[in-house]
């Protein structure tokens, strides 16, 4: 064992730094910046070749966010049972949200002339939730970047010089700096657009990191980091990880955009990421004043809702080996297995899986005890006269003997990707 003297600085242990993290399971992402005026998605610049003049001509300048309140963006991550809510300081456009001294290509000089980080910030604090910043490296208006329109991503040899990617580098890595320094503690860091390579992610992340030794940085600069994401699926990751989503099929406002998933279709993501320990983090795209879309909101309040009564069931989830079947999803913690009945099986459901004693059965939102039977391999659950009481998912929670354990060990062909 080594010995440290009680002066050594200790460096904060990744289990902890991820406890919030691991509690909370669902986390509010909010996609806004200038394109939210166009309301054509956040890529509108790049798919339309708009020049950065036009840009701000046609958008940019139309920006007031009149109806920015911040607080109401954090109540409703509150009432959606999100721990977490993280903010755009950044998109690929480079237009920052808040006061940069790097470049007058932000909001306090040009559009709603104030700085809208701050805010977002204070308000998120005041609704109790950790604090997470989104920041794209890509810029498609500074002069260095290379191949602003590039169908998609410019590659590495598309830097014009080694001059010019430091500059950029040094740019980038200033507005983080930025952004770590002004409003206190930022619990989460969400890098994005991290293209071409070599960005030097791993330097900028140790000064993050140096700033705000607490903080959570996403994979997608590069090393240093310590949680991974799988982006519009939901695909278990080794440590860590986060699936994040839309809620209809754009990240930014998109106007003629009704795609809207359901509170059933939210609330199986959120319990297909924590039935592999990870977490989801659900996408709203507010319209240019700042007022999220109705039905966005009204599918965030229901889940929020169905959490209010249900949320031990995912809270610090574990990974589990269980495998599918077509009338629940699991989550496991400790020695509770969590049942989350999606489709009704009518009054008798057999599960063919769980190799533990079982002790006890009850429905999570009521509490009501649920009768059952075991013999050998398959537990019968009899379930109340009436089906299940909870819509669009009851769960009910089975405690077992010993660490929740499958009859036989799960393949990987036939688990969907
Ligand atoms: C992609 C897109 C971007 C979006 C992000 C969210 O990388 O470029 O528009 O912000 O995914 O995951």
């Amino acid at each position: 064992m080594i010995h440290q003297p009680a002066s050594a600085p200790q460096e904060p242990v990744l289990e902890d730094r991820l406890a919030w993290f691991n509690q909370t399971r669902l986390g509010l992402f909010i996609h806004w910046g200038p394109y939210s005026v166009a309301g054509r998605g956040e890529w509108v610049m790049n798919r339309e070749r708009m020049s950065k003049e036009e840009y701000l001509d046609r958008v940019v300048s139309k920006w007031d966010a009149e109806n920015y309140d911040p607080a109401r963006w954090a109540t409703l991550a509150r009432q959606a049972g999100a721990g977490y809510i993280v903010l755009t300081a950044r998109h690929h456009d480079g237009f920052c949200l808040w006061n940069t001294g790097t470049t007058t290509w932000n909001s306090v000089e040009l559009g709603p002339k104030r700085d809208l980080v701050e805010p977002f910030v204070k308000a998120a604090r005041a609704e109790d939730l950790k604090v997470g910043l989104y920041m794209s490296a890509a810029d498609w208006t500074h002069p260095d970047y290379p191949g602003a329109f590039h169908r998609d991503w410019p590659e590495e040899e598309d830097w014009k010089s080694e001059e010019a990617r430091q500059r950029f580098v040094a740019f980038y890595r200033e507005q983080t700096r930025e952004l770590m320094t002004r409003y206190g503690t930022i619990d989460l860091l969400w890098w994005d657009g991290c293209f071409p390579a070599p960005l030097d992610g791993e330097e900028t992340n140790r000064m993050v990191r140096d700033l705000q030794p607490n903080i959570l940085i996403n994979e997608r600069n590069g090393a240093g980091f310590d949680f991974r994401i799988s982006e519009q699926s939901v695909n278990q990751k080794p440590g860590a990880w986060e699936a994040s989503l839309t809620l209809n099929d754009n990240w930014g406002w998109h106007a003629g955009d009704t795609k809207w998933k359901t509170t059933e279709d939210v609330l199986a993501y959120l319990l297909e990421a924590a039935s592999g320990a990870g977490n989801l983090l659900i996408n709203i795209g507010p319209k240019g004043d700042g007022t999220i879309p109705e039905r966005g909101h009204e599918v965030l309040k229901q889940v929020g809702d169905w959490l209010s009564r249900n949320k031990e069931s995912i809270a610090n989830s574990e990974r589990n080996e269980f495998s599918w079947n077509n009338s629940c999803k699991i989550t496991v913690k400790g020695n509770r297995v969590y049942l989350h009945f999606h489709c009704d099986p009518g009054p008798r459901f057999c599960w063919a899986e769980l190799s533990n004693k079982i002790l006890s059965a009850h429905i999570v939102s009521t509490g009501e005890p649920v009768s059952f039977e075991q013999e050998d391999h398959r537990l019968w659950l009899n379930f109340p006269e009436g089906g299940l009481p909870e819509r669009p998912i009851t769960t009910i929670a089975l405690e077992v003997e010993g660490t929740p354990t499958p009859t036989t060990p799960r393949t990987s062909f036939w688990i969907p990707e």
